[in-house]
Order: structure tokens, then sequence, then C-alpha cells
């Protein structure tokens, strides 16, 4: 009989491990629309190693990375790890079950919230510098498996942060990769200040709401460009500043090049007609010379990002400031 702990419930007996759990696993011949590409299945709970947790999970936040990794595209995630499937999900709240060997700072019962960025611990980029840099930088439930769509993830233990105690679990669970990304690009990319006005484009977004809030916080001037009225009564009670709804100016959007002429199903660009923005950092480097390209030739899947670009040592700056690209640390 299978030991599965029934869905919704928290053993009292913390830290005893079924043998089996339930995730929603997605197998590489299964890639394509998402409802029928994730199926509900009973796999093996995996064992931490020394440095390792494997958390409850209590609430899993969704993110566009699972999407793609149903869909295989823009790049398979199967050409991202050799595990034969793959449980998506970056973010997650929950009670950590069991850890490795060398973990000292969690135990079993600690409330966490998980960021997503898995690294080496052990290069300089690991060690005082910036971890998103760290040559085997991998963002945890895209780039690995093991992510958050099942009963137990298996993680590093440097993803485990303190559960915020006034957030319930499905709050706590909701806003890590959003929120760290758009501090990350304001605070440590542009070095936002008091009084600088930053455009936030789809400033209603994921990214976005957190992006408003955080310039609000440095006492900056949030300029919000969303779509739509009620977007606007939204931004407004977030603190923006001003704001632009962009269906008041229709051309004020993004459209895909089309100067190649290629049709949709004709797969994606060249490489050289792809947006050469960063996609983590902003920092504006090429994404060709992302580190997880699939081919020489082709850049990778959209949160890939120039090694070089997340660096705490990267030059080049977010276009948010008008500053000029030096950075003091
Ligand atoms: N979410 C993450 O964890 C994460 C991490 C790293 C990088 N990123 C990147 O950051 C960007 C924003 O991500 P997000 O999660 O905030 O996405 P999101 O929640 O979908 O928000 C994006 C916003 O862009 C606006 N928009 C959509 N189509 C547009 C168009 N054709 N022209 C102009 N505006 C358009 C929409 O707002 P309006 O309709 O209100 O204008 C939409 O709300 C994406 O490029 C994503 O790949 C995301
Ligand atoms: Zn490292």
């Amino acid at each position: 009989m299978s030991d599965v702990i029934p869905l919704g419930e928290v053993p009292a007996d913390l830290g005893r491990m079924p043998k089996k759990m339930l995730a929603w696993v997605i197998r590489p011949e299964r890639e394509g629309d998402p409802e029928q590409s994730m199926k509900l299945e009973e796999v093996d709970v995996p064992e931490p190693g020394p440095n390792e947790a494997l958390v409850l999970v209590m609430g899993a936040g969704v993110n566009f990375n699972g999407v793609w990794a149903a869909r295989g595209k823009p790049v398979s995630v199967f050409k991202m790890h050799s595990e034969p499937m793959h449980i998506a999900g970056s973010d997650a709240s929950g009670i950590v079950w069991k850890v490795g060997d060398q973990v000292k700072r969690w135990k079993a019962g600690d409330e966490v919230v998980i960021h997503c960025n898995q690294s080496c611990g052990q290069c300089p980029e690991c060690n005082g510098l910036d971890p998103m840099a760290c040559s085997e930088q991998k963002i945890w439930g895209y780039e690995t498996s093991w992510g958050s769509f099942a009963q137990f993830t298996k993680v590093q233990a440097q993803q485990l942060l303190r559960k915020p105690k006034q957030l319930d679990w499905l709050r706590a669970a909701s806003y890590g990769l959003t929120y760290f990304t758009a501090y990350r690009m304001l605070v440590h990319q542009a070095e936002v200040t008091a009084g600088d006005n930053v455009l936030v484009w789809g400033a209603a977004g994921g990214l976005g709401v957190f992006a408003v809030q955080i310039c609000k916080m440095l006492g900056a001037n949030p300029i919000a460009i969303v779509g739509g009225k009620d977007k606007v009564e939204m931004v407004k009670s977030l603190g923006a500043s001003a704001w632009i709804d962009r269906n008041d100016y229709p051309d004020l959007m993004y459209k895909p090049p089309s100067a190649s002429g290629r049709s949709p199903s004709a797969g994606p660009p060249p490489a050289s007609t792809w947006s050469s923005t960063c996609a983590t950092c902003g920092c504006g480097r090429s994404r060709s010379s992302a580190r997880t390209s699939p081919t020489p030739t082709r850049p990778s899947a959209p949160t890939s990002s120039c090694t070089r670009g997340r660096s705490s040592r990267c030059s080049t700056r977010s276009s948010l400031s008008s500053r000029p690209p030096t950075r003091t640390r």
C-alpha cells in the first residue's frame, strides 16, 4: 500500500519520510500544452544530499517558467538537466522536513520561503561576490528538477529563508522570484536612489508591482506604464507617482520583429534578431553569450542571462538609470 501523505495534510510525526509523494510531473514525451504535459504522478521522494534540504511544500508559486518547461519551448528542460522527469515550480513556502548531514543552520520543523538561485557554494562569486554569477548557477525548478509543484521539494540549504511570520503559506509562496528579480534590477544593477524618475513598463505585472513599491521605498518616482484603467487604479494604490495607460497610445507596445518575414510556426528567429537584453539582471549584455545556450548560435531560454552581466563586477547598467556605469562596493 502507498504511504503517500494525503494531500493537504501535515503529518504529526515531523520528519517521517514517506517513500512516495504526489507531484505534477513533466516527461519528455509529453511536452506541449501544460494541461496535458503536467500530470499528477506518484514518484519517489528524493533524498537530500549533504548540503541539501527536503521541504514539505505548503504553498507553491506559479511562474511563467513552468509554462516554458511544460511546452518544452523555447528550450526543453531536458537539455538543461539529466533527470528523466521534470517537476517545475521556482517559488515555495514550506516546512523543513529533513536536512543533509552538512547543514547546520536549519532543522526539521523550520518554516521557510525558498529562493530559486542554485549555485556551487564554493567559488569566489558564491562567497561574498554574486552567487548569480557563479558559473554553475541554475534556476531551481526550471534548469533543475525537484521544483515546488510536489508534496516535497529538494533544494540547496542556502536557498532557505525564514518565512515572514505575518504572511500565510500562500502569500509567502507568491513573491520570491518576482520580488527578488525586481530588487536586484533596481537596487543592485540600476542603483536607483531618492529622486530618480523610474519608468516601469508592465507596472501591473509580476515584476512591475514590486518595482513600483521598491522605487517608492527608495524615495524614487515610479512612473507606471499599464494597459487598462483598472490597472491604473492598482498602480496608484501601490504608490506610482505618475502613470500612462498604453491603451491611450495604440503604438505604445512591444511588437515582435517582423522584418525577417518568418511566420510564428517557423520557430525562433536567428539569434541576431533576439532582444539583446539579459532577462535576469537587465544589464543590456547580449544573451547570445548565455551560459546555457542549447547550441553555439542560439540564445537559451529567456530566463538565462549573460554570466558576466550578472556579476557584481558588471560594468553595464540597466537603462533605467542615467548615471554612469560604475559601481562601488
Ligand atoms: N517573473 C519572473 O520571475 C521574471 C524573472 C526574470 C525576468 N522576467 C522577465 O521580466 C518581464 C516581465 O515579467 P513578469 O513576470 O512581470 O510578466 P507579466 O506579469 O506578464 O507582466 C508583463 C506586463 O507587460 C505588459 N505587456 C504585455 N504585452 C505587452 C506588449 N506587447 N507591449 C507592452 N507591454 C506589454 C502587460 O501589462 P499591461 O497590459 O498592463 O501593459 C503585462 O502585465 C518578462 O520579460 C519576463 O520574461 C521575469
Ligand atoms: Zn559558485
